[in-house]
């Protein structure tokens, strides 16, 4: 196992499309390894493989790390399949350290994916949970949170970064 580097707003990769997973081999255990462990040691919520400079359908999640409680969750060529109701809370990303801001979310995703073995499974989850499956298969489009802030802020965000970047 090893900790990777984890990519900053202004790498390319952050900004790429992912490509589905098609072989689960043990470098795709490798790399679901090396995610974890990245992810715990930087205290994230959530990573997508993007974020360590893989363009590889797969993002980790784990909700109950933060109670003491750790379950890693493994999600490969993930797919919303419906969604309802809206929340506005505030966000923040390991690839863009210091910062969080509020933006407009799904309340509650059905989302479908592969397991670590490539067996098909379905997930509901609301509230943090929900936010957090946006935002990281926004990481696998390319996207990041502060794509959905206003001009305005977007504006302000460009000032804050920066100063405050990681250099
Ligand atoms: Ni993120």
């Amino acid at each position: 196992m090893a900790i990777r580097k984890i990519r900053i707003l202004g790498d390319p990769v952050l900004r790429e499309k992912a490509k589905p997973i098609t072989e689960f081999n043990s470098s795709l255990e490798q790399l679901i390894e090396d995610m974890a462990e990245t992810m715990y040691q930087a205290k994230g919520l959530g990573l997508a493989a993007n974020q360590v400079g893989e363009l590889l359908r797969i993002f980790v999640l784990d909700l109950k790390q933060r109670e003491g409680n750790p379950e890693l969750l493994v999600f490969i060529n993930p797919e919303i399949v419906s969604s309802e109701g809206e929340l506005y809370e505030e966000e923040g990303c390991l690839s863009i350290p210091g910062y969080a801001a509020k933006i407009k979310r799904k309340a509650k995703v059905l989302v479908k994916a592969l397991d670590r073995t490539g067996k098909p499974f379905e997930m509901e989850l609301e509230g943090l949970g929900a936010r957090a499956i946006q935002h990281e298969i926004d990481h696998l489009n390319g996207i990041l949170y502060i794509d959905y802030l206003s001009t305005l802020k977007k504006n302000l965000f460009k000032r804050w970064w920066k100063k405050h970047r990681p250099r």
